[in-house]
């Protein structure tokens, strides 16, 4: 008889995810950009801290400031105690923010999303993006609803799947606004025209771009000029906010009916008050400092112009996440060690968080880099890039940069792997 745990593991072991985190260590001195691991320091381009706000002195003492006054736990779920004023400051500023009616925080964004699951009812339809972060994949899991999923961004795919459909069933379409993996936008006017056309909810996930995209950082509907296009967003704070934390913000009533049936959002200890104060003022620094997106942006352009130069694969990437797909996941890795070794901290990612043939090296640019660290980037990759027959030896012709691609001038606008070493 098979045992469970074998089982398993067994096939986790065949599947080669044997991996574990390394710790890092923050320099005495703390700057976002850079880090000490083993003792060596390192450019930090493995962080999510678009804006560079984790480490900004006014977001951190809004932090210890309320760690002080409310303790550090809320120690209870929103509905039996543990909801604070400053989750409800946090939930009409958000709204606010978004030009939404209401919002509910929830303690991570991976819940935001899970707390979706009550609006898929048996009958209804759900239409998700393949490529779609594991968060929303669960919430679909989760519904009763009838599963429908279409081809990463094609919305040809999409269109076909929504004609299909029952025209009488209730729909809804689930898309990430900014993919994770390879840094590409959704298509966000083509998905605002077929659910309109279809009768179908838009849910953007924002978790990447609010906060970061579009004139006033409200994510893609601001940077496509859609702000009314997006029906539900959720979103993290642990990204452009530098907290943690994740919510959800639209119409009173879908509010109002997700706080009170979502499993995520009721039987879990609330977001602590440290992280709540986090997050209030990393909106203030969001609202009032426009200029962090732009540099954000700059750094970014400029390490995937210099990597296209290079003559490596920058995907469709047109924000901080700048994906070096190397196509085998021996490759990624190998190239991930190279640059480890060359003081630069990235992602090595492969499936199942991205397609077996697209594995890559994924850098997470912010605000913060200096132009030092750009270039300690740059060269990182061109060394090990050229060592491992990866580029050619002699500098490439730049490559022109791919349509769409955000820059700070039209509009400021599961991970697999974080810092990882196989075990055996
Ligand atoms: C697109 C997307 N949605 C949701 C989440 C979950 O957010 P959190 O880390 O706050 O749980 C992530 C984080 O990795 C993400 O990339």
């Amino acid at each position: 008889m098979a045992d469970i745990f074998d089982k398993q593991l067994t096939a986790v072991m065949e599947h080669g995810v044997r991996m574990r985190p390394k710790p890092i260590y923050n320099a005495l001195e703390v700057r976002d950009g850079e880090v000490f691991l083993d003792g060596q320091p390192m450019v930090m381009a493995a962080r999510n801290d678009y804006l560079g706000l984790a480490h900004d002195p006014r977001v951190v003492r809004a932090a210890a400031e309320a760690a002080h006054r409310w303790g550090a736990s809320s120690s209870a779920s929103r509905l039996i105690g543990g909801s604070l004023t400053l989750h409800e400051e946090l939930e009409a500023r958000l709204a606010a923010f978004l030009g939404c009616e209401a919002a509910i925080v929830t303690t991570t964004g991976f819940e935001a999303n899970l707390a979706l699951a009550p609006l898929l009812g048996r009958g209804d339809v759900v239409f998700s993006d393949k490529a779609n972060h594991a968060s929303l994949i669960e919430a679909v899991r989760l519904g009763f609803a009838d599963r429908r999923w279409y081809r990463h961004s094609d919305t040809a795919d999409l269109e076909r799947k929504l004609a299909a459909a029952d025209p009488d069933a209730a729909k809804v379409i689930f898309t990430d606004g900014l993919f994770s993996m390879e840094g590409d936008l959704c298509r966000l006017p083509e998905l605002a025209s077929l659910a309109r056309r279809h009768g179908a909810r838009l849910v953007v996930d924002g978790a990447h771009d609010i906060g970061l995209l579009g004139p006033r950082g409200r994510g893609v509907g601001d940077h496509f000029g859609l702000p009314d296009a997006i029906d539900l967003h959720t979103g993290t704070l642990s990204k452009g906010f530098g907290s943690i934390g994740g919510f959800l913000a639209g119409p009173r009533e879908v509010i109002h009916y997700l706080r009170h049936t979502s499993r995520s959002v009721i039987f879990t200890t609330s977001m602590p008050p440290a992280s709540a104060a986090a997050a209030l003022a990393a909106l203030t620094v969001v609202e009032t400092e426009p200029e962090r997106r732009t540099r954000a942006l700059e750094v970014a352009r400029r390490v995937r112009d210099g990597l296209r130069g290079l003559g490596f694969d920058t995907g469709d990437s047109v924000t901080p996440i700048v994906p070096v797909i190397t196509g085998r996941t021996d490759m990624a890795t190998a190239l991930w060690r190279e640059v480890l070794a060359a003081g630069v901290l990235a992602s090595p990612v492969s499936a199942p968080a991205v397609p077996e043939e697209r594995s890559l090296v994924r850098l997470s640019l912010q605000a913060t880099h200096t132009d030092e660290e750009i270039a300690r980037i740059l060269a990182a990759f061109a060394a090990g890039g050229r060592k491992l027959g990866l580029i050619p030896d002699a500098p490439a012709v730049p490559a022109a940069r791919p349509a769409g691609s955000v820059t700070a001038a039209p509009g400021q606008q599961t991970s697999a792997c974080a810092v990882m070493d196989r075990v055996s």
